[in-house]
């Protein structure tokens, strides 16, 4: 069977933006701004992006058109041209799982972002003050079955589209989301610098602090530039894999990644100019979106159109980031000669008890004997996945192409027109890519 491949470049970079692009840009990204002291972590974030980010974008996509299959198979095949051993392969099979787990409370905080879209256009939150929306949030956490309709009506719209398959679901879904979302976050950028107190949202952001700075701050940033560039868990390579042969891989990481970081900032400008013209705190943490915000929202005109907008925004930006978790499973089992549409259907099975788990974790499950290692599943699942996993991932893929893979063979694939910089990014991929991460991962098993 001939494997469909995206028709252009930009197709390959509006989708790969598409899984970039999320919940980590537009709710993690913000609030962790807000909790790791404003403008020292922003340029961190934008240092670890650069040095570490990048540098493993580029791996993932050159190893996914290398392999021209699944990510496990793709592994597999790149492996042995470099007569490394198969078990290279574990790379794609860590991937392929980590796509149930996170697929599961991804799509429960997508289906929070839906419910949220459909509250503020109807103006539910008209006059509401902090409390009250505060209470709607724990309601909603405490409310099962609304969790589940939204969140498994995510889940389904997703696996629709990729059941359709990469031209007629994926690409035809980037191509028409990516779009319309950069377009209303531009429109909602107009409307904080005109009713937003957009220039204490810039000092929060971007002043210099150096005393700001410490470790923490440094390890989180650089854990989030994994999960915000969707690194780590195969997604960015099974789109490699669909990648035309004769397209630029340099260049479509870079435009990705300036997407992908654009993106996040202007959501996190945006969101500061909102909450500091009511005078709100930016140190709300992950209540940040669910709680502050609409509060805020209201406080100006039109607020509730204006903040409906908002979160639809994240409810299409979260839709495409979900299909490019699900896909590396779905495209195995294809490899395999399993229909996608069955494929599709496997997955859902599979991923729905999860995300089931995930749900009753927030309320009835919340308590012992429901705890792993003291947390809840959503919070286990979202710890297991985002901070040892995809680091995990991420280190192994760097070792790979630095340190395995022949490098006649990383030449063919990304064919470098200035070889300085092909160097530069040999030296990332080797030494500074890899030895940051494994600090990161160390950090998070508290071993340092
Ligand atoms: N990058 C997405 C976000 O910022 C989430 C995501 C999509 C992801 N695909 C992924 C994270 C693969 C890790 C691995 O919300």
């Amino acid at each position: 069977m001939i494997r469909e491949h995206w028709k252009s470049s930009i197709i390959f970079v509006l989708a790969a933006a598409g899984s970039a692009v999320g919940l980590g840009n537009i709710w993690k990204f913000p609030y962790m701004v807000g909790e790791n002291g404003g403008s020292a972590f922003v340029l961190v974030y934008l240092a670890c992006i650069v040095a570490v980010g990048l540098p493993i974008l580029v791996a993932e996509i050159l190893l996914g058109r290398r392999g021209d299959a699944s990510p496990i198979l793709a592994m597999q095949k790149v492996a042995l041209e470099s007569r490394a051993s198969k078990a290279w392969a574990g790379i794609g099979w860590l991937g392929s799982i980590a796509g149930f787990l996170i697929a599961s409370f991804y799509a429960v905080v997508a289906g929070w972002a839906g419910k949220y879209t459909v509250t503020l256009f109807s103006n539910e939150f008209e006059g509401a003050d902090v409390p009250q929306v505060e209470s709607y949030f724990a309601t909603l956490l405490g409310d099962n079955t609304s969790m589940l309709i939204w969140g498994f009506g995510f889940l389904l719209v997703s696996l629709a589209f990729i059941a359709l398959g990469v031209h007629r679901g994926l690409a035809n879904l980037a191509r028409i989301l990516m779009p319309l979302l950069i377009l209303m976050l531009l429109g909602l950028l107009v409307y904080a610098v005109i009713q937003g107190n957009i220039s204490a949202s810039l000092h929060f952001m971007f002043d210099f602090k150096p005393e700001d700075l410490n470790s923490d701050v440094i390890l989180s940033a650089l854990g989030h530039s994994f999960f915000t560039l969707s690194l780590g868990m195969c997604a960015i390579m099974v789109y490699g894999s669909y990648m035309p042969k004769n397209t630029s891989i340099g260049k479509a990481a870079l435009a990705v990644g300036f997407l992908d970081t654009a993106i996040a900032i202007i959501a996190g400008v945006v969101i500061y100019s909102i909450v500091f013209d009511n005078g709100m705190q930016a140190s709300a943490g992950p209540g940040l979106l669910f709680q502050t915000l609409p509060v805020a929202f209201e406080q100006l005109p039109n607020g509730h159109l204006v903040g409906g907008i908002f979160f639809l925004l994240v409810s299409f930006a979260a839709l495409t980031s979900l299909v490019s978790i699900i896909e590396p499973f779905v495209a195995y089992m294809v490899d395999k000669g399993m229909s996608r549409i069955l494929a599709t259907g496997v997955f859902c099975v599979i991923c729905s008890v999860f995300a089931v788990a995930c749900t009753l974790s927030l309320n009835i499950w919340s308590a012992e004997p429901y705890l792993i290692a003291g947390l809840s599943i959503f919070d286990a699942l979202d710890y297991l996945t985002v901070n040892i996993m995809l680091p995990l991932g991420g280190v192994l893929i760097a070792i790979f192409v630095g340190w395995v893979m022949k490098d006649t063979k990383i030449r063919r694939e990304l064919k470098p027109q200035y070889e300085a910089l092909y160097l530069v990014w040999r030296v990332f991929i080797r030494w500074i890519a890899p030895l940051s991460v494994i600090a990161v991962l160390l950090n998070q098993l508290s071993v340092i």
